[in-house]
Protein backbone atom coordinates (compact mmCIF):
# COMPACT_ATOMS: atom_id res chain seq x y z
CA UNK A 1 0.00 0.00 0.00
CA UNK A 2 1.32 3.39 -1.07
CA UNK A 3 0.74 6.51 0.57
CA UNK A 4 1.47 10.30 -0.42
CA UNK A 5 1.93 12.90 2.97
CA UNK A 6 2.69 16.37 2.18
CA UNK A 7 3.56 19.79 3.56
CA UNK A 8 1.08 22.24 3.32
CA UNK A 9 2.61 24.35 0.77
CA UNK A 10 2.40 21.80 -1.69
CA UNK A 11 -1.14 20.51 -1.38
CA UNK A 12 -1.57 21.47 -4.92
CA UNK A 13 0.98 19.18 -6.28
CA UNK A 14 0.15 16.59 -3.84
CA UNK A 15 -3.43 16.28 -5.09
CA UNK A 16 -2.35 15.90 -8.47
CA UNK A 17 0.02 13.22 -7.81
CA UNK A 18 -2.51 11.23 -6.07
CA UNK A 19 -5.14 11.70 -8.83
CA UNK A 20 -2.35 10.21 -11.06
CA UNK A 21 -1.43 7.76 -8.93
CA UNK A 22 -4.35 6.66 -7.78
CA UNK A 23 -1.89 6.22 -4.20
CA UNK A 24 -4.34 7.48 -1.00
CA UNK A 25 -3.41 10.71 0.53
CA UNK A 26 -2.64 10.66 4.57
CA UNK A 27 -4.08 12.85 6.93
CA UNK A 28 -1.76 15.14 8.56
CA UNK A 29 -1.99 18.16 11.06
CA UNK A 30 0.78 20.48 10.64
CA UNK A 31 0.66 23.47 12.06
CA UNK A 32 2.79 26.09 14.10
CA UNK A 33 1.99 26.77 17.86
CA UNK A 34 1.35 30.54 18.82
CA UNK A 35 5.24 30.58 20.00
CA UNK A 36 6.09 29.40 16.53
CA UNK A 37 7.37 26.05 17.18
CA UNK A 38 5.74 23.13 15.03
CA UNK A 39 3.14 20.66 15.62
CA UNK A 40 3.02 17.66 14.02
CA UNK A 41 0.17 14.61 14.18
CA UNK A 42 -0.55 11.66 11.63
CA UNK A 43 -4.24 10.92 11.73
CA UNK A 44 -3.67 7.79 9.30
CA UNK A 45 -2.38 4.55 9.64
CA UNK A 46 1.01 3.97 8.06
CA UNK A 47 1.65 0.92 9.67
CA UNK A 48 3.58 -1.34 6.78
CA UNK A 49 2.84 1.42 4.27
CA UNK A 50 5.17 3.06 1.44
CA UNK A 51 5.29 6.65 2.30
CA UNK A 52 5.81 9.53 -0.48
CA UNK A 53 6.15 12.52 1.30
CA UNK A 54 6.00 15.68 -1.15
CA UNK A 55 7.85 19.00 -0.34
CA UNK A 56 9.15 21.27 -2.62
CA UNK A 57 12.72 22.00 -1.02
CA UNK A 58 13.22 25.64 -2.36
CA UNK A 59 13.83 28.16 0.59
CA UNK A 60 14.46 24.72 2.62
CA UNK A 61 15.75 26.33 5.97
CA UNK A 62 11.71 26.84 6.99
CA UNK A 63 11.00 23.36 6.01
CA UNK A 64 13.19 20.82 6.76
CA UNK A 65 12.06 20.55 10.51
CA UNK A 66 8.86 19.47 9.51
CA UNK A 67 10.67 16.71 6.73
CA UNK A 68 12.72 15.93 10.06
CA UNK A 69 9.73 15.59 12.49
CA UNK A 70 7.35 13.70 9.89
CA UNK A 71 9.35 11.10 8.56
CA UNK A 72 10.30 10.11 12.73
CA UNK A 73 6.90 10.40 13.47
CA UNK A 74 5.70 8.12 10.45
CA UNK A 75 8.60 5.71 11.05
CA UNK A 76 7.75 5.48 14.96
CA UNK A 77 3.76 4.77 13.63
CA UNK A 78 5.07 1.70 11.88
CA UNK A 79 5.47 3.26 7.95
CA UNK A 80 7.81 0.58 6.18
CA UNK A 81 9.98 3.24 4.06
CA UNK A 82 9.67 6.48 3.42
CA UNK A 83 10.88 8.23 0.05
CA UNK A 84 10.86 11.82 0.08
CA UNK A 85 9.84 13.39 -3.45
CA UNK A 86 11.74 16.95 -3.35
CA UNK A 87 12.12 18.12 -7.25
CA UNK A 88 14.34 20.67 -6.05
CA UNK A 89 17.04 19.50 -4.12
CA UNK A 90 18.51 23.01 -1.98
CA UNK A 91 22.21 23.11 -0.65
CA UNK A 92 24.07 21.80 -3.83
CA UNK A 93 25.86 24.71 -4.37
CA UNK A 94 28.13 24.78 -1.60
CA UNK A 95 29.89 21.87 -2.59
CA UNK A 96 33.42 22.73 -1.29
CA UNK A 97 34.99 24.90 1.21
CA UNK A 98 35.91 28.42 -0.88
CA UNK A 99 37.44 30.17 2.36
CA UNK A 100 38.70 28.83 5.30
CA UNK A 101 36.62 27.55 8.03
CA UNK A 102 33.61 27.26 5.37
CA UNK A 103 30.80 24.61 6.01
CA UNK A 104 30.79 22.28 2.77
CA UNK A 105 26.60 22.28 3.52
CA UNK A 106 26.17 20.16 0.35
CA UNK A 107 27.51 16.91 2.56
CA UNK A 108 25.69 18.36 6.04
CA UNK A 109 22.41 18.94 4.27
CA UNK A 110 22.92 15.46 2.73
CA UNK A 111 24.02 13.71 5.60
CA UNK A 112 21.26 14.82 7.79
CA UNK A 113 18.58 14.38 4.52
CA UNK A 114 19.98 10.75 4.63
CA UNK A 115 18.95 10.33 8.92
CA UNK A 116 15.43 11.20 8.20
CA UNK A 117 14.05 9.05 5.41
CA UNK A 118 14.93 6.04 3.63
CA UNK A 119 15.15 6.86 -0.08
CA UNK A 120 15.03 10.68 -2.62
CA UNK A 121 13.47 11.28 -5.70
CA UNK A 122 14.62 14.72 -7.10
CA UNK A 123 14.95 16.18 -10.50
CA UNK A 124 18.30 17.44 -11.91
CA UNK A 125 19.85 18.16 -8.78
CA UNK A 126 23.27 20.28 -9.10
CA UNK A 127 26.50 18.20 -9.46
CA UNK A 128 29.57 20.09 -9.71
CA UNK A 129 32.16 18.79 -8.00
CA UNK A 130 30.33 15.58 -6.74
CA UNK A 131 29.15 14.10 -10.26
CA UNK A 132 26.93 11.67 -8.00
CA UNK A 133 24.43 12.11 -5.33
CA UNK A 134 25.77 8.78 -3.77
CA UNK A 135 28.93 10.56 -2.99
CA UNK A 136 27.34 12.68 -0.11
CA UNK A 137 23.90 10.92 0.25
CA UNK A 138 24.16 7.41 2.07
CA UNK A 139 20.82 6.47 1.16
CA UNK A 140 19.63 5.38 -2.20
CA UNK A 141 18.25 8.22 -4.72
CA UNK A 142 17.01 8.53 -7.70
CA UNK A 143 17.65 11.79 -10.03
CA UNK A 144 14.68 12.34 -12.67
CA UNK A 145 16.02 14.61 -16.01
CA UNK A 146 14.36 17.10 -17.44
CA UNK A 147 15.96 17.57 -20.75
CA UNK A 148 13.48 15.14 -23.11
CA UNK A 149 10.51 17.91 -21.64
CA UNK A 150 12.52 20.77 -22.09
CA UNK A 151 13.45 19.54 -26.05
CA UNK A 152 10.24 18.97 -26.33
CA UNK A 153 9.21 22.85 -25.63
CA UNK A 154 12.00 24.01 -27.58
CA UNK A 155 11.00 21.77 -30.96
CA UNK A 156 7.33 23.04 -30.28
CA UNK A 157 7.90 27.05 -29.66
CA UNK A 158 10.94 27.89 -31.57
CA UNK A 159 12.19 28.51 -34.71
CA UNK A 160 15.64 27.73 -36.05
CA UNK A 161 17.43 27.74 -32.07
CA UNK A 162 20.87 27.67 -30.81
CA UNK A 163 21.45 26.52 -27.49
CA UNK A 164 23.61 28.44 -25.04
CA UNK A 165 25.02 26.79 -21.78
CA UNK A 166 26.33 29.61 -19.59
CA UNK A 167 29.00 27.75 -17.58
CA UNK A 168 30.93 24.27 -17.84
CA UNK A 169 28.51 22.91 -15.14
CA UNK A 170 25.44 23.22 -17.97
CA UNK A 171 27.43 21.23 -20.32
CA UNK A 172 25.65 17.86 -19.60
CA UNK A 173 22.05 19.16 -20.12
CA UNK A 174 22.45 21.09 -22.67
CA UNK A 175 24.76 19.00 -24.77
CA UNK A 176 21.86 16.00 -24.04
CA UNK A 177 19.73 18.72 -25.80
CA UNK A 178 21.36 19.78 -28.81
CA UNK A 179 22.24 16.22 -29.51
CA UNK A 180 18.37 14.99 -28.98
CA UNK A 181 17.59 18.46 -31.49
CA UNK A 182 20.19 17.61 -33.46
CA UNK A 183 21.12 21.36 -33.18
CA UNK A 184 23.99 23.41 -32.50
CA UNK A 185 25.27 24.46 -29.00
CA UNK A 186 28.06 26.42 -26.85
CA UNK A 187 29.65 26.46 -23.35
CA UNK A 188 30.46 30.06 -21.31
CA UNK A 189 33.02 30.50 -19.67
CA UNK A 190 31.89 31.93 -15.93
CA UNK A 191 33.54 33.81 -13.40
CA UNK A 192 31.71 34.34 -10.17
CA UNK A 193 32.83 37.32 -8.13
CA UNK A 194 30.32 37.45 -5.80
CA UNK A 195 26.62 36.21 -4.78
CA UNK A 196 25.06 38.86 -7.12
CA UNK A 197 28.15 39.31 -9.99
CA UNK A 198 29.18 37.24 -12.50
CA UNK A 199 31.44 37.29 -15.80
CA UNK A 200 30.33 35.41 -18.76
CA UNK A 201 32.64 35.04 -21.68
CA UNK A 202 30.87 34.87 -25.01
CA UNK A 203 33.22 32.91 -27.93
CA UNK A 204 33.34 34.93 -31.01
CA UNK A 205 29.75 34.08 -32.35
CA UNK A 206 28.36 36.55 -35.72
CA UNK A 207 24.70 37.63 -35.42
CA UNK A 208 22.84 35.78 -38.37
CA UNK A 209 18.89 37.03 -38.57
CA UNK A 210 16.07 34.63 -37.98
CA UNK A 211 18.18 32.35 -35.47
CA UNK A 212 16.80 31.92 -31.82
CA UNK A 213 19.50 31.77 -28.89
CA UNK A 214 18.08 29.64 -26.24
CA UNK A 215 20.19 29.49 -22.61
CA UNK A 216 19.28 26.70 -20.61
CA UNK A 217 20.25 26.62 -17.15
CA UNK A 218 20.04 24.04 -13.97
CA UNK A 219 18.91 27.10 -11.75
CA UNK A 220 18.20 30.89 -11.94
CA UNK A 221 18.10 32.01 -8.45
CA UNK A 222 20.37 35.84 -8.61
CA UNK A 223 19.45 35.80 -12.09
CA UNK A 224 23.36 37.30 -12.66
CA UNK A 225 24.21 34.19 -14.99
CA UNK A 226 21.57 34.41 -17.04
CA UNK A 227 21.25 38.53 -17.04
CA UNK A 228 25.03 38.45 -18.13
CA UNK A 229 24.80 36.26 -20.69
CA UNK A 230 21.36 37.78 -22.31
CA UNK A 231 23.58 41.26 -21.59
CA UNK A 232 26.74 39.57 -24.27
CA UNK A 233 24.40 37.96 -26.64
CA UNK A 234 22.49 41.67 -26.93
CA UNK A 235 26.08 42.97 -27.85
CA UNK A 236 26.64 40.39 -30.72
CA UNK A 237 23.27 41.75 -32.48
CA UNK A 238 20.61 38.83 -30.79
CA UNK A 239 17.59 39.75 -28.83
CA UNK A 240 14.29 38.02 -27.57
CA UNK A 241 16.58 35.32 -26.07
CA UNK A 242 14.68 32.51 -24.63
CA UNK A 243 15.60 31.84 -20.90
CA UNK A 244 15.33 28.16 -19.57
CA UNK A 245 15.77 27.22 -15.91
CA UNK A 246 14.94 23.34 -14.17
CA UNK A 247 14.69 25.25 -10.96
CA UNK A 248 13.27 28.70 -10.75
CA UNK A 249 14.27 30.78 -7.27
CA UNK A 250 14.36 33.95 -8.11
CA UNK A 251 11.44 36.98 -7.61
CA UNK A 252 9.75 39.04 -9.61
CA UNK A 253 12.20 41.94 -9.63
CA UNK A 254 14.73 39.67 -11.23
CA UNK A 255 11.91 38.47 -13.73
CA UNK A 256 11.60 41.97 -14.71
CA UNK A 257 15.37 42.59 -14.76
CA UNK A 258 15.65 39.42 -17.07
CA UNK A 259 12.75 41.10 -19.48
CA UNK A 260 14.13 44.44 -19.30
CA UNK A 261 17.47 43.07 -20.79
CA UNK A 262 16.09 41.43 -23.18
CA UNK A 263 14.65 38.27 -22.81
CA UNK A 264 11.93 37.46 -24.71
CA UNK A 265 10.33 34.72 -22.58
CA UNK A 266 12.06 33.14 -19.59
CA UNK A 267 10.28 29.61 -19.00
CA UNK A 268 10.93 26.86 -15.67
CA UNK A 269 9.61 23.53 -14.77
CA UNK A 270 7.63 23.66 -11.60
CA UNK A 271 10.04 21.94 -9.71
CA UNK A 272 9.30 25.19 -7.84
CA UNK A 273 5.98 26.68 -7.81
CA UNK A 274 6.40 29.80 -10.20
CA UNK A 275 5.35 32.44 -12.53
CA UNK A 276 7.32 31.33 -15.38
CA UNK A 277 6.08 27.72 -15.16
CA UNK A 278 5.64 26.33 -18.64
CA UNK A 279 6.87 22.60 -18.07
CA UNK A 280 5.52 20.09 -16.20
CA UNK A 281 7.05 17.43 -14.13
CA UNK A 282 4.16 15.46 -12.61
CA UNK A 283 4.00 12.98 -15.22
CA UNK A 284 7.47 12.25 -14.85
CA UNK A 285 7.04 11.92 -11.26
CA UNK A 286 3.83 10.01 -11.28
CA UNK A 287 6.10 7.36 -13.34
CA UNK A 288 8.63 6.88 -11.04
CA UNK A 289 5.98 6.75 -7.83
CA UNK A 290 4.29 3.98 -9.71
CA UNK A 291 7.74 2.35 -10.13
CA UNK A 292 8.64 2.11 -6.79
C1 LIG B 1 25.64 27.39 -10.94
O1 LIG B 1 26.69 27.22 -11.48
C2 LIG B 1 24.31 27.08 -11.57
O2 LIG B 1 24.40 26.16 -12.62
C3 LIG B 1 23.60 28.32 -12.01
O3 LIG B 1 24.28 28.90 -13.11
C4 LIG B 1 23.54 29.31 -10.91
O4 LIG B 1 23.12 28.69 -9.73
C5 LIG B 1 22.62 30.45 -11.24
O5 LIG B 1 22.61 31.31 -10.16
P1 LIG B 1 22.36 32.85 -10.37
O6 LIG B 1 21.01 33.02 -10.98
O7 LIG B 1 22.44 33.40 -8.98
O8 LIG B 1 23.46 33.38 -11.25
Amino acid sequence: MKTIFYLPEDKKLADELAYKTNFELGRAEIRQFPDGENYIRIDSDVQDKTIFLICRLDHPNKKILNIFFLSHTLKKLGAKKIFLISPYLPYMRQDKSFKQGEAITSVLFADFLSNCIDQLITIDPHLHRFKKLSEIYSIPTITLHLDQLISEWIKKNTTDPFLIGPDEESQPWVSEIANHLSIPFIILEKTRRSDNEVVISLPNITYEEGRTPVIIDDIISTGSSMLATINELSLKGFSNTICIATHALFDDEIYKKLLNAGAGIVISSNSIEHLTNKIDITDLLTDEMIRC
